[in-house]
């Protein structure tokens, strides 16, 4: 983490948990032991039915609430689904875009991300935009060619203002669900080449605002080892951010780094 030049972002990634009701309880177990110093920007990505309550339950805790995707058209026929002026109208800040689920049962593609990320920025959201490899593209050794592909893709035809502004989430699809981490290392060798992807196309100025998020089986347990990177400036955490006291570990874990 570097927070003299960029936020740090601890978000939760809900996925397809928690009810409403379920939404409520786990509000009221996180309020007592939320700590009230705001080093650290906290954010719960949760279920689009969720979105407007959630902002609600969440507001005395200066917890941002994001959606899990959203739709790059403006409105239309295209039912299901929902535009970022939607989210931004219920009250979220975020929205996570091309995560690896989207884009394995979805067909979301690099092409459809970048898409979204310019209606999201449009619309006034701040797009945390993962990126990621699969087990058999670390073993080619195709990572690092992989994430700046991605990236690029992501950010093409975003002005440097706007670049600045946005979340980058690396994400292994190795580590996502199955809680095989990967080392400090590896996070941080990723999320460092990505900054340098950004430098390279958009100048040092901006590389150095935008945080970069690790996601992947992060928890209480190796989430400090993971924030000592550099250029680790936060997590995604799923399965981790549906315990309110595990995840308040986390928030914990970089509030101290
Ligand atoms: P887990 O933390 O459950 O591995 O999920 C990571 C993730 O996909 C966050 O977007």
């Amino acid at each position: 983490m570097n927070r003299r030049y960029r936020k740090t972002i601890i978000a939760g990634n809900w996925k397809m948990n928690n009810t409403l009701s379920e939404t409520r309880s786990f509000a009221e177990q996180l309020k007592p032991i939320m700590p009230r110093g705001k080093w650290c920007t906290v954010v719960l990505c949760v279920p689009a039915t969720n979105i407007q309550s959630a902002v609600r339950l969440f507001k005395d805790c200066h917890i941002a609430v994001g959606a899990e995707t959203c739709h790059y058209e403006q409105k239309g026929a295209y039912t299901g689904e929902i535009t970022p002026a939607m989210i931004k109208e219920a009250g979220a800040k975020y929205v996570i875009i091309g995560h690896s689920e989207r884009r394995q049962y979805y067909n979301e593609t690099d092409f459809t991300v970048n898409k979204k990320v310019h209606a999201a920025v449009e619309a006034g959201l701040i797009p945390i935009i993962c990126v990621g490899e699969s087990l058999e593209q670390r073993e080619m050794g195709v990572t690092m060619e992989l994430i700046a592909y991605q990236v690029k893709c992501a950010l093409a035809g975003l002005a440097p203002e706007k670049v600045r502004h946005v979340v980058i989430a690396y994400e292994p699809l190795w580590a996502i669900g199955t809680g095989r981490t990967a080392t400090a290392g590896q996070a941080g060798e990723v999320c460092q080449a990505i900054r340098t992807v950004i430098r390279k196309q958009y100048g040092a100025h901006v590389a150095r605002s935008v945080t970069i998020q690790y996601g992947g089986s992060m928890n209480a347990k190796n989430a400090a080892e993971l924030l000592a990177q550099p250029d680790v400036d936060g997590g995604l955490i799923g399965g981790a951010s549906l315990k309110a006291v595990e995840f308040v570990q986390i928030i914990n874990a970089a509030n101290q780094e």
